[in-house]
C-alpha cells in the first residue's frame, strides 16, 4: 500500500484526459487543445535569433541563470510591460517555467489547506488544479458577458465568515469562456476589493490575441489600472505570444510577495531555462513581437469569425455562445437536459473533439457547456468539424425528445 500525502490525494487524472486518449486518430479534428498552431510558430525569426547570438550569449544560454531571470530579459519585459502601461517601477518581475508555475507560486505562497479561494465559475482548469493541490476550499463565483458577476461576488464576500485568501481572475479572453471584461466592471471590481486584504490574482494570458482595436479601452489590466488598497498579483506568458515550448510566463507582484515567491521558486526549479529566456529577450528587444502579434491577430479572428459564423447556422435551438472577441475559444451553452461528456463521445466517434463543460466547473458537476478551440484548426479543418460537432449535439437533443 502507498501512502500518498493528502494533498495528492485528491488529484485525480480528469475524464477527459481517459476520452481525449481515445481521440489520438491521426485524422481527428482537434477543437480541444488551448495552443497555438505550429504552422503559425515564428519559426525563421528564433532561427535567426539564436544564429545571431555571440558566443558570450550562448554562453549564458547555456548556464544556471539566477533565480528571478536573466538581466537582459527582465529589461526587455520590463520596457515590454512599461508600454502596456503596467507598474513595473512600483513592483517586482519573477520569470517563471509558464505562467503555471506562477500560479502555482501564488497558490503556494498564500493557501493552507482549507483557505477559501475565490474563482470565476468557469475557470481556467490549471488554476483550478494548482488550488487544489494546495487543499484550497474554491468558491465559485459566475462570469456574465460582461465579466465577474459583480454583485454574487459582493454577496458571497458579505455572507464568508472566514475571508478568501485570494481572488482568481481572468479578464482579458477568458479560458474557457472567451470573456472580456467590459472597463466598467474592471472599475467597480476594484471599488468593491479595495481595503479587504484579500490579493487579487490577474491572470492575463491572452491580451494581446485581440481582434479589434476599439477593445483596447476594456483591455485594460487592472494591475495597469495601479489602485490603491489593493495587492494585485499579475501573470503573463510567452505561451500564445511565441510559443508554449519556451515554458516561460512571468509574475508582477509587489515586493513583500515577490520576496516570497523567490524563495518558493529557488526550490522549485532554482530558475526558468536560461536558453529560451534568452531567444525570449531578443524577440522582445527587437520588436519582432509586434511584426509577430500583428501577423497573428488576423489569423485566429478569421478562424474564430468561420467558427461563429458555422454555428449561428448551424446550431440547434436552445443553443446559445457568445462571439469571442479575441483568444482562443468558443463556449457554447447547451440545453440543460444535455450532457456535454455523452455528446463528446458521440463526437470523437464522428472524428472531432472538444473539451466538456464540467472540466471547467470548480466543482467538478456542471455539464451543459462546451469549448471549442479554434486556435489550432485551419479554416478548412473548421469548415469539415463544426457541421459533425453539431451532428452530434443534434443526436443527443432528438434522444431527449423522444
Ligand atoms: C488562462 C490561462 N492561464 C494560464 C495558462 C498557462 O500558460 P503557460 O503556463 O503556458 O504560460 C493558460 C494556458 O493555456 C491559460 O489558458
Amino acid at each position: 500500500m502507498i501512502h500518498f500525502s493528502s494533498s495528492v490525494s485528491s488529484l485525480r487524472a480528469s475524464e477527459i484526459r481517459d476520452l481525449m486518449s481515445l481521440a489520438n486518430k491521426p485524422d481527428m479534428i482537434l477543437f480541444s487543445g488551448g495552443m497555438p498552431d505550429n504552422d503559425l510558430f515564428p519559426l525563421e525569426e528564433v532561427d535567426a535569433i539564436y544564429n545571431r547570438l555571440s558566443t558570450k550569449e550562448k554562453q549564458i544560454a547555456m548556464q544556471y541563470g539566477p533565480t528571478h531571470g536573466i538581466p537582459p530579459l527582465l529589461d526587455s519585459l520590463s520596457d515590454y510591460l512599461k508600454k502596456k502601461g503596467l507598474p513595473v517601477n512600483d513592483n517586482k518581475i519573477l520569470i517563471t517555467t509558464g505562467s503555471l508555475q506562477a500560479i502555482n507560486i501564488l497558490a503556494h505562497a498564500f493557501i493552507d489547506p482549507g483557505d477559501i479561494v475565490l474563482v470565476e465559475n468557469p475557470c481556467f482548469i490549471g488554476a483550478i488544479s494548482a488550488f487544489r493541490s494546495y487543499q484550497a476550499n474554491i468558491v465559485s463565483i459566475p462570469l456574465t458577458p460582461a465579466g465577474i458577476d459583480l454583485e454574487a461576488l459582493e454577496q458571497t464576500l458579505d455572507t464568508l465568515t472566514t475571508p478568501p485568501k485570494m481572488l482568481y481572475l481572468t479578464p482579458n479572453f477568458h479560458n474557457p469562456a472567451g470573456t472580456l471584461y467590459h472597463r466598467d466592471t474592471k472599475l467597480k471590481l476594484i471599488e468593491l476589493m479595495r481595503n479587504r486584504s484579500i490579493p487579487v490574482l490577474e491572470d492575463d494570458a491572452y491580451s494581446e490575441l485581440y481582434f479589434h482595436e476599439e477593445d483596447k479601452i476594456h483591455l485594460e489590466t487592472l494591475k495597469a489600472m495601479n489602485p490603491e488598497g489593493l495587492d494585485i498579483c499579475y501573470t503573463g506568458s510567452f505561451s500564445k505570444i511565441l510559443g508554449p515550448g519556451l515554458r516561460l510566463g512571468w509574475m508582477l507582484v509587489p515586493e513583500e510577495i515577490y520576496k516570497k515567491c523567490e524563495l518558493i521558486k529557488q526550490s522549485i526549479d532554482a530558475c526558468s531555462p536560461s536558453f529560451t529566456q534568452m531567444i525570449a529577450h531578443k524577440f522582445l528587444e527587437s520588436g519582432m513581437e509586434q511584426e509577430y502579434l500583428k501577423r497573428i491577430r488576423p489569423e485566429y479572428a478569421l478562424r474564430a469569425e468561420t467558427m461563429s459564423r458555422l454555428l449561428r447556422e448551424l446550431l440547434p435551438e436552445g443553443c446559445s455562445f457568445t462571439e469571442p472577441r479575441g483568444g482562443f475559444y468558443i463556449w457554447i451553452k447547451l440545453p440543460d437536459s444535455l450532457d456535454a461528456t455523452d455528446i463528446l463521445k458521440t463526437a470523437i466517434a464522428k472524428g472531432v473533439v472538444f473539451v466538456s463543460g464540467k472540466t471547467f466547473d470548480p466543482h467538478g458537476i456542471a455539464n451543459n457547456h462546451i469549448r471549442l478551440s479554434y486556435c489550432n484548426s485551419s479554416v478548412a479543418k473548421i469548415n469539415e468539424g463544426i457541421p459533425l460537432v453539431v451532428d452530434a449535439i443534434r443526436h443527443h437533443q432528438q434522444q431527449v425528445v423522444r
